[in-house]
């Protein structure tokens, strides 16, 4: 298979993080003869300091005639916000663009823990039972994020509003989508919402359950949300299986399913449109340890597994990555932000360790 594929590194350890998944990418391509051309581009508050645009024109063109996009996280350190204009900053200015550009409204994080690995998270692992395997399906391009925003205070306004809005299509194209991933893996499909007191959460459950009727073979359970972040910490693996989520819910869900595994660090994501996808990181660019080669590779190595299967259905060599990643887990390597006290010192391995390992694996 021949792709172009756009490499935007992004700030902080977004570039060595990327490293990694790149080295793994070429593992990949060596060993089942694909060829993948690179194309590096600008992208988040780098950008910004160097072209005036934290999404310049030129990353767009090196996007636009890529057939998929790998993207390192971005951003700066809280107290270095104020450096960038609100509406240049890469959260407003970069990555909403860019989902909008692709309409990648649908977004996979898979929050998988094998029970061996129990030991990494903080919840007893008699919790964690036979393991935690819950693919998280967030709507990536509609609701409040999207929504008409009338900024307060900082327009002399006593007030501000954000609007939230999902049409019947929006809430349809998502719905479906996870009902076909569900029927797929055969496992049940959890709804989350807010109706009881939303009128767009009620909607969007009206719309899900029209669109189940197409699926009545594939096992559904309703849920409110803020039950839901409840029982994702209680009893974690009773959602085994597809979770769907509408953006701002699924935003926050998904961080509290890193917590769930132990670390951020644990959670790739793919974030698919109607024409072509790109994949991410789920967390952020971590400045307060970037370039000490000591942040965890997983995130983005997972991230390169989701671009192979869900941008170019390479399901086999996808999933000989998520084998390599659970097996190199699984021998007790650890990162720095997963280790404790009884990790030996020659089973901590460094961000280019990492990946370096999980390409043996694959090589072996
Ligand atoms: C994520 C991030 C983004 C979001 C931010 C950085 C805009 O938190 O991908 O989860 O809120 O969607
Ligand atoms: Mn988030």
């Amino acid at each position: 298979m021949k792709k172009k594929i756009a490499v935007l590194e992004g700030d902080g350890i977004g570039p060595e993080i990327t490293r990694e998944g790149l080295k793994v990418l070429k593992a990949i391509e060596k060993k089942y003869g694909h060829e993948f051309e690179l194309e590096f581009a600008p992208f988040g508050a780098q950008a910004y300091f160097d072209e005036g645009d934290p999404f310049p024109q030129k990353t767009k063109d090196i996007c636009d005639r890529a057939d998929a996009i790998i993207k390192g996280p971005v951003g700066l350190a809280v107290e270095e916000m104020s450096r960038i204009p609100q509406e240049k900053r890469p959260e407003l200015g970069a990555i909403l663009p860019i989902r909008k550009r692709y309409n990648t409204f649908l977004n996979f994080r898979p929050v998988r823990l094998p029970k061996e690995l129990a030991c990494l998270s903080p919840i007893k692992e008699s919790i964690i039972g036979d393991g935690i395997d819950i693919l998280m399906i967030r709507e990536l391009v509609g609701g409040i994020y999207f929504g008409k925003k009338t900024e307060g205070s900082a327009t002399g306004m006593t007030h501000s509003i954000d609007e939230c809005k999902y049409t019947d299509e929006e809430v349809r194209q998502v719905a479906h989508a996870a009902f076909k991933e569900a029927r797929k893996r055969n496992v049940l499909l959890t709804n989350v919402h807010k109706s009881n007191v939303l009128a767009i959460g009620r909607f969007w459950n009206e719309v899900v359950e029209d669109v189940r009727k197409e699926y009545e073979d594939v096992e559904y359970r309703s849920i409110l949300v803020d039950n839901a972040a409840f029982q994702l910490v209680k009893n974690p693996a009773q959602f085994n299986g597809v979770m769907l989520l509408e953006n701002m819910q699924g935003d926050i869900l998904t961080d509290q399913a890193g917590g769930v595994l132990g670390s951020l660090g644990l959670m790739p994501s793919a974030c698919i449109g109607t024409q072509k996808g790109y994949v991410e990181p789920a967390h952020g660019s971590a400045p307060d340890i970037a370039g000490k080669n000591i942040a965890n590779p997983y995130s983005m190595i997972g991230s390169v597994a989701f671009l192979l299967d869900k941008c170019f259905s390479l399901t086999k060599e996808a999933d000989e990555i998520w084998n390599a990643l659970f097996e190199l887990l699984g021998s007790g390597y650890r990162t720095a932000e997963l280790k404790d006290a009884n990790t030996p010192a020659d089973k901590i391995l460094s961000t280019t360790a990492f990946g370096d390992k999980i390409v043996e694996i694959i090589e072996k």
